[in-house]
């Protein structure tokens, strides 16, 4: 009741927020005022068709949506990014020359990729804690909570095909909803274009704005006769959908309004000012510096070779990615003061709750994230040192391949997933860089992590090699991993399973990641969570206490849930912004960008000929805005974070007007706090996607699929 109160309660600050689909109704009026032609039951119901039903999480952390009655699905081209990858070799290059299937049978399957619809969302608030009472203990609350969502799983996925459901905590555990997906596990790859196009500005321009990257992939959902899931076959015929997306071609204006459907990955908009003090005084520039170092060591070889630029492509751009975000993010919370602001908001909050049910939460999650520190700085060491060297990574899953019965104490080994580990890890595998990656690490290691945290197994070896490039060099050359050949003559004259299990388990790379998984597992992960349990905890009344707090004291804030990779409605408006002084920055790009940045002799810039070409005719088809050029991206207030790439960007009729992918860098803060002021996100046009299609790759077979609304 309480938490209802307070959500309708309050109006947001200029379009932040992230909204739950089911509670829509609660913000239509909102939307309606400032522009959206449907009502709530469009957005969501499941009484009948609706934009839910067209929109997929795709991957592990993507959002994607249909774009025709023949299960074609657009998303991003960094999240079709490791597909088209795995597809390429230095003779058929998809990631430098594209990939456009000219027919069903050239759309290429993909291993291991599903895309999940979101059937129905419950709150199950009480359900979940059915048998929980006050006065128990949490540990007696998790197993009821776990006990009873695992009885609801059962139930609610017995009912049909692919599905499957999760529980979800909302607001720190205060509410409970119930996820139910349909998951499909065909889906396969239909075009693609280059990364001159696709990644157009690299790195370089990553994060950033003016863009003009053309972020977009196309894949196709497959089914069984009967419309439902079913493992890649080739009698499985493209998904149809019950709703999909048309395409508005009428372009976009400041001011427009716009909406965004898809799965953000993790927000923290309600944490203590202690939390963000850690992120942006020890965390984030600990991880940045590390970050540094790999992508220094990997850039230098991949700009030395064809084929290692190939392999790490996709390794690099995945570590460039939140190593630049990061620096964003410090610069925003430092120029926003929030950790000031949270403070000051703490100290009032912590005087009105003298006395009351929220007495005491400030100063126990104070104490809570002193204790916290050194471990968690152990943790994102370990994260961002040990558990990024590849080979030790390799040693430990294929170690995995040996199951041992813990009754009978046999041994086997499972030869296909070894073999696969095998094919899969050295396709992609540059020794140097990881053994440059292991010295410059360890050493990091060694300065910063205190001598009382460090494990005996880390001591002993810094000791035998005084350096970590000695450390590096004896791991590197005597590890049979090491060498593709070795492993795998290893691997097929295996005399005795249990002999070849102990060898392995010796071996330097395996005795790495086992020695400091131990050290991780017995000193640092239990202190973690028992701390992190009892934030848990704290944050529980925190949560409810800051609700409570700003409804009764008239405090103007706006509370949704915190982003958990669930289904969510942001909406804003197509809106310029101004970095800094005597700098505005306008709302949409252009062709004449692209060209403006083109350059054969910078990797990040260098166009396809093609484009060039189709620039200096002027053949742009039907794909031209008002001005009579070929719009690229655009920026809008849409509050959205990593995994809304690839959500559709809807206009006020319910039309597909881009593709959403980045947000600008000076607003990578919104994780934390959202500034109105500077906070964007980056879309695609779909103009521009629709115009590579057509006169790029000639692939207009694709738009004979499509909806078109003028
Ligand atoms: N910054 C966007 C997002 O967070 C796009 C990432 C694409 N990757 C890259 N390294 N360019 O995912
Ligand atoms: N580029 C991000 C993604 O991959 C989106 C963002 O962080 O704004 O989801």
């Amino acid at each position: 009741m309480l938490l209802l109160a307070v959500m309708a309660g309050w109006t947001a600050k200029a379009d932040e927020g992230m909204w739950l689909p089911s509670l829509i109704s609660q913000r239509i009026g909102d939307m309606q005022e400032k522009g959206f032609r449907l009502n709530a039951e469009d957005i969501y119901s499941i009484n009948q068709e609706s934009l839910k039903d067209a929109v997929v999480l795709f991957g592990r952390g993507c959002t994607g949506e249909l774009i025709s009655s023949e299960g074609l699905l657009l998303t991003n081209h960094h999240c079709g990014y490791s597909q088209i990858q795995q597809h390429s070799s230095v003779e058929h290059d998809y990631l430098k020359d594209g990939f456009w299937a000219m027919s069903r049978e050239e759309e290429l399957p993909n291993k291991g990729l599903s895309v999940s619809f979101l059937e129905r969302m419950e709150d199950v608030t009480d359900l979940i804690l059915k048998g929980y009472e006050e006065g128990m203990s949490e540990d007696e609350r998790v197993a009821i909570v776990k006990k009873n969502s695992q009885s609801l799983i059962e139930e609610v996925t017995k009912e049909g095909k692919g599905l499957r459901a999760t529980v979800e905590a909302l607001y720190y555990g205060n509410q409970y909803f119930m996820f139910l997906y349909r998951q499909y596990d065909d889906v396969r790859l239909v075009g693609a274009p280059p990364s001159s196009i696709g990644k157009f500005g690299g790195d370089t321009d990553n994060w950033m704005w003016p863009r003009h990257t053309g972020d977009f992939s196309m894949f196709r959902i497959y089914a069984d006769k009967d419309n439902n899931p079913a493992p890649y076959s080739k009698d499985n015929v493209p998904y149809q959908p019950k709703k999909y997306f048309k395409i508005s071609t009428a372009g976009v204006q400041e001011g427009d309004f716009t909406f965004i459907y898809g799965f953000p990955g993790r927000t923290q908009e309600y944490i203590h000012s202690e939390g963000v003090r850690y992120i942006e005084e020890i965390g984030d520039p600990h991880k940045i510096h590390l970050r540094t170092l790999r992508l220094d060591i990997m850039n230098r070889h991949q700009s030395q070779s064809q084929k290692v630029r190939i392999q790490y492509s996709s390794k690099n751009a995945t570590v460039a990615n939140a190593w630049k975000k990061w620096q964003g993010e410090v610069k925003g919370v430092k120029k926003m003061k929030t950790v000031q602001t949270k403070q000051e908001f703490e100290k009032a909050f912590d005087r009105w709750a003298a006395g009351g049910e929220f007495d005491g939460v400030i100063a126990k999650i104070e104490g809570l994230y002193k204790e916290l520190e050194p471990y968690q700085f152990a943790t994102d060491y370990y994260a961002e040192t040990v558990r990024a060297i590849e080979i030790a990574n390799f040693a430990t899953s294929l170690y995995s391949a040996y199951k041992v019965n813990k009754e009978t104490g046999e041994i086997t080994f499972d030869e296909k997933k070894a073999a696969d580990l095998v094919e899969s890890f050295y396709k992609d595998w540059y020794l140097p860089i990881d053994k440059e990656c292991f010295a410059a690490l360890m050493t990091e290691f060694d300065k910063n992590i205190p001598e009382d945290f460090k494990c005996e197994y880390f001591k002993k070896q810094m000791k035998k090699y005084v350096t970590a490039e000695k450390w590096a060099e004896a791991i590197f050359s005597k590890s049979v991993f090491a060498d593709q050949d070795k492993i795998e003559k290893f691997l097929k004259n295996q005399k005795s399973l249990k002999k070849s299990r102990a060898a392995l388990l010796k071996d330097p790379a395996t005795e790495f990641a086992a020695e400091f998984a131990k050290w991780y597992a017995a000193e640092i992960q239990p202190v973690t969570s028992r701390i992190n349990q009892e934030l848990q905890l704290a944050y529980r009344d925190y949560m409810r206490g800051q609700m409570v707090y700003c409804r009764t004291q008239r405090v103007p804030k706006a509370f949704y849930p915190d982003a958990n990779l669930t289904l969510r409605v942001a909406y804003g408006h197509i809106k310029g912004y101004q970095p800094a002084d005597a700098t505005y920055y306008l709302p949409s790009s252009t062709i004449k960008g692209i060209m403006q940045k083109d350059n054969p002799d910078i990797f990040d810039y260098n166009i396809p000929q093609r484009l060039r070409d189709l620039y200096a005719e002027k053949d742009y088809g039907r794909w031209a805005d008002a001005t009579g050029e070929v719009p690229v991206c655009f920026i809008a207030t849409n509050h959205t974070t990593g995994g809304n790439s690839g959500s559709p960007v809807i206009n006020a009729n319910g039309d597909l007007i881009g593709l959403n992918f980045d947000r600008v860098w000076e607003g990578t803060m919104s994780d934390i706090v959202f500034d109105p002021e500077i906070c964007r996100n980056i879309s695609l046009d779909v103009r521009y996607v629709l115009f590579i299609i057509d006169k790029l790759a000639d692939a207009d077979h694709l738009l004979d699929e499509m909806t078109f609304t003028e």
